[in-house]
């Protein structure tokens, strides 16, 4: 089953796969886990720093073993990679999918980067005829990084995708995904985001249909705004600051409980099982149960 595909499938239904960043094998295992117990694909991301502390060999060779051992769609993404080297190292390492995130520099030059990435891909695919690798452009300009905001971020208009330019985009670097700035910022934030509905609707009309749009910073948003973001054409969502904040309680409610303990997975445990309920809600709210 490819990513494009449950992707499509997805947007035609209604709901949404979830996108979920790791950079350890225990919380792997947990992601593993809540979607097979709840019969979803998974979607695993790392980030450049992520995938720099868990090796981009490990991380796929953990996919690979996962997926023997689970049997269920397991994608590895190179999420916000910020540069055409490294996302051209996570192609040439083995990942499923490669984020292009040059949202932070001027429309043409992230236009240029992100199409020598899908041609990049493009090409690798060829040559390892045994999988397609998915890409994702973003446009528009994300804030914030995924921790518990301790301050209020503004979010300018500038930020915001254009629907206009989306499809510009779309259509110039021939991305499989695109990752939009609707009213999101990454982490927790102090105040109620508040998504623009219409204008995920609008770069949702304007772009074609098999192009996936992909909400990132999915952690703080209330679930209403989620389903209202999936219904207007949201098809992937990412989170990581809530299973992060899940796993961090928990392995802290521990080290109290448990000032003596020695044996780190019995320290990692109940993180990790705390971790998978988010998991599983989150899994569950997007309308993903039951895909595959
Ligand atoms: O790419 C990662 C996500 O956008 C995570 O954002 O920490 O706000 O959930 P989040
Ligand atoms: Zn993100």
């Amino acid at each position: 089953m490819l990513l494009r595909e449950i992707l499509k499938r997805a947007t035609e239904e209604g709901w949404a796969t979830g996108h979920f960043n790791v950079s350890e094998m225990d919380q792997m295992r947990a992601i593993v886990e809540a979607c097979y117990e709840v019969g979803a694909p998974a979607i695993i991301g790392t980030s450049e720093g992520e995938a720099k502390h868990f090796g981009y060999a490990e991380a796929i060779a953990l996919r690979d073993v996962f997926r023997e051992e689970y049997g269920i769609p397991i994608f590895l993404n190179a999420d916000h990679h910020k540069s055409v080297e490294a996302a051209k190292k996570a192609v040439d390492a083995g990942y499923d999918s490669v984020h292009i995130d040059l949202s932070a520099l001027p429309f043409e030059e992230n236009l240029v980067g992100t199409k020598e990435i899908v041609d990049y891909a493009r090409q690798f695919s060829i040559q390892h005829s045994a999988f397609s690798i998915s890409v994702e452009g973003e446009l528009g300009y994300l804030r914030g990084e995924s921790k518990i905001q301790k301050e209020k971020i503004e979010i300018q208009e500038r930020d915001y995708t254009d629907p206009g330019q989306a499809r510009e985009f779309v259509e110039k670097t021939g991305v499989d995904r695109l990752a939009i700035a609707v009213g999101n910022i990454h982490g927790i934030s102090l105040d109620e985001p508040a998504l623009d509905i219409e204008r995920i609707r609008a770069i949702r009309q304007a772009i074609p249909e098999n192009v996936a749009l992909v909400l990132h910073a999915g952690s703080g948003i209330p679930d209403d705004q989620i389903r209202a973001a999936i219904d207007a054409g949201i098809s992937n969502i990412h989170i990581n600051t809530d299973i992060r904040v899940a796993y961090l309680k928990e392995l802290k409610k521990t080290f109290v409980e448990k000032p003596d303990e020695a044996a780190m997975y019995k320290l990692d445990t109940p993180a990790s099982l705390a971790m998978k309920e988010v998991l599983k809600e989150k899994l569950k709210l997007f309308g993903v149960v039951n895909k595959i």
